[in-house]
């Protein structure tokens, strides 16, 4: 569906919104991933933590699509002193199954010290690596994207953030508990939008108010996903509890 999509009333002209039903919604992101792959086979791509691309990561499994390269969205601040980070996650879910090996995977840098040099240095290397061909982000239910939590303003870049209250909830949710993490690392907002494209995936009722705001309100930080609609090319992929 392109163009002005009636059922989100913003201006979307070079965006594409896939309502899909929960069936569909690894098979929709991983056609769109490989269609990337075909143009460009060892293509930058971000792959999210969190339950919403669950779907996709197990398509991609099923597929074995994996000549990609990829770098993170985000960890945990030290994440190298946790099993309950990240990287793990991703290793986990996608990584170790794809055969994708630390030499293809970019990490972003959460180490005490001097952070802000290390994500600056982590900006350099995803230039060096030709940029981001496609980055996936699920959607936060306060519209954060990554971590940039609400009042991430649209030209902020990979730096150290504290997680709200309910987002260190969620993710102590990931983790049954075990961790609760205060403070992390993400790409931020301006980094995300020089992507060549971008994907976010929605699935849930819980996600409804906030993909109704990102798509349909004022672009403003208090809903970081909302300047999403900057993106050079975005594709939402959502599945029809969405639009409850
Ligand atoms: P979820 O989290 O995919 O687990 O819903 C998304 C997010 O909060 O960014």
């Amino acid at each position: 569906m392109r163009g002005r999509v009636g059922l989100f009333n913003c201006r979307m002209q070079d965006n594409t919104v896939q309502i899909v039903a929960p069936e569909e919604f690894g098979v929709t992101a991983v056609n769109l991933l490989e269609s990337v792959l075909v143009e460009r086979p060892n293509a930058l791509v971000v792959l999210p933590t969190g339950n919403t691309p669950l779907p996709l990561y197990a398509e991609l499994r099923r597929r074995k699509v994996g000549a990609m390269r990829v770098a993170m969205l985000d960890d945990y601040y030290d994440a190298a002193s946790l099993t309950t980070n990240s990287y793990h996650w991703l290793r986990r879910e996608v990584l170790d199954s794809l055969n994708i090996g630390d030499e293809r995977v970019l990490r972003i840098p959460t180490a005490p010290g001097n952070l802000p040099a290390a994500c600056a240095e982590y900006e350099s290397a995803l230039a060096r690596a030709g940029g981001c061909d496609l980055i996936f982000l699920g959607l936060g239910p306060n519209g954060h994207i990554g971590f940039n939590e609400p009042g991430s303003a649209v030209d902020s870049r990979t730096r150290m953030v504290t997680l709200s209250e309910a987002t260190a909830d969620a993710n102590a949710d990931y983790w049954q508990g075990a961790y609760r993490p205060r403070a992390a690392v993400t790409m931020g907002m301006g980094t995300i939008l020089e992507a060549r494209r971008v994907c976010l995936l929605v699935r849930g009722r819980n996600k409804s108010t906030a993909l109704r705001a990102a798509l349909e309100g004022p672009e403003a930080p208090d809903v970081p996903a909302s300047f999403l609609r900057r993106a050079r090319e975005l594709t939402v992929i959502a599945d029809r509890a969405c639009l409850k």
